[in-house]
């Protein structure tokens, strides 16, 4: 099927995750059915949509004479077996919490139909591992994250049996859904965000379990070091102005042997003082690319501080 094609959808789970979720779909045109165990849920979850709308409608995302339609597009539904009958994707977004995944997969496999593709959103559980369907091919996970009305990455990832057709589609789907998905060659649980995130959450929850620094603390120096950084060169291509020559002691500090960055250093791939280092420069002068750096660094840090960004929300 093409992505294009795509008219009918089942989100499953109306809570924090899936009641934005089924806002997407229906923004892009698609007819959605949202489930979820009681009608109190199900109406706060149509309630949090229409406030999601007003709100992009305020900052002129979204105009308001589209709102009633994108509404129109979401139904909800007590009972899965309706709700998922000829849909053409099915998404899961229920409690992190195995046996209630499977049951819910479970039940998909017996209504949908073999051509509906069938996605978890879970955060951290192999869902290849918990879920047994007849098709294993059409099943993946696509990761979104919080709100999924605004943030534009959706992770897309294959299981073990998981078709390339199937990835392919949905991340087709996704981009059609205005989304901006990055494929992994294959499914790890917490997939790439998550499994940093947990790291950086072990190291808050020891700084503040220690009373090393306030929460208050521990989120300034944050938003403003990795914060002005983050969005220009993400957590992979900030070593290469650091120089992977000494990312590489330090790594060996740690008593970690790190073989990328070894290989690179013997190389002399040191980063931008080489023009090559964990990204390829093509040859640009470390003057060039630290220029370009600092630019975007400027501009950022005015943004944050233009936006009061560096305050709590
Ligand atoms: N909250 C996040 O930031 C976030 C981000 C990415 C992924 N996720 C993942 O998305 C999933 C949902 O998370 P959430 O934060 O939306 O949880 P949530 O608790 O807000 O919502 C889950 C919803 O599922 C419903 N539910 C439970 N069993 C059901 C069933 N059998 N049939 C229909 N509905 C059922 C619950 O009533 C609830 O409304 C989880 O797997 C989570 O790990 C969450």
């Amino acid at each position: 099927m093409n992505p294009q094609d795509v008219q009918h959808v089942v989100v499953i789970g109306a809570g924090v995750m899936g009641h934005s979720i089924a806002q997407v779909f229906a923004q892009a045109g698609i007819e959605v059915r949202l489930v979820d165990l009681n009608e109190k849920i199900l109406h706060r979850a149509i309630h949090l949509i229409g406030n999601n709308l007003n709100t992009l409608c305020e900052l002129g995302r979204v105009q308001n004479d589209e709102i009633p339609g994108i509404l129109g597009r979401i139904r909800p539904f007590l009972d899965l077996a309706p709700a998922a009958s000829g849909v053409d994707f099915a998404l899961e977004a229920v409690a992190e919490v195995p046996d209630i995944k499977r049951k819910v997969f479970s039940r998909l496999d017996e209504i949908c139909s073999e051509n509906t593709v069938l996605a978890s959103n879970t955060s951290t559980l192999d869902i290849f591992d918990i879920v047994h369907v007849k098709r294993p091919e059409r099943l993946l996970a696509t990761h979104w994250f919080a709100p999924p009305h605004i943030i534009p990455l959706v992770e897309v990832a294959p299981g073990p049996h998981t078709s390339s057709e199937i990835v392919t589609f949905t991340a087709e789907l996704m981009r059609r859904l205005g989304k901006k998905p990055v494929v992994m060659k294959q499914f790890v649980p917490s997939l790439i965000v998550n499994r940093i995130q947990n790291n950086i959450s072990l190291a808050v929850w020891d700084i503040l379990q220690n009373g090393w620094a306030t929460p208050e603390e521990i989120d300034l120096a944050v938003k403003l070091s990795l914060g002005v950084r983050l969005p220009i060169v993400g957590v992979v291509q900030t070593v290469d102005f650091t120089g992977l020559d000494l990312v590489y002691d330090i790594m060996q500090n740690f008593g970690i042997e790190n073989t990328i960055i070894r290989e690179k250093v013997e190389r002399g791939h040191l980063g931008a003082k080489s023009s090559r280092g964990m990204y390829d420069y093509g040859g640009r002068s470390e003057e060039e690319i630290l220029k370009k750096r600092d630019t975007l660094y400027i501009k950022m840090l005015d943004h944050l501080e233009n936006t009061t960004a560096f305050q709590p929300v």
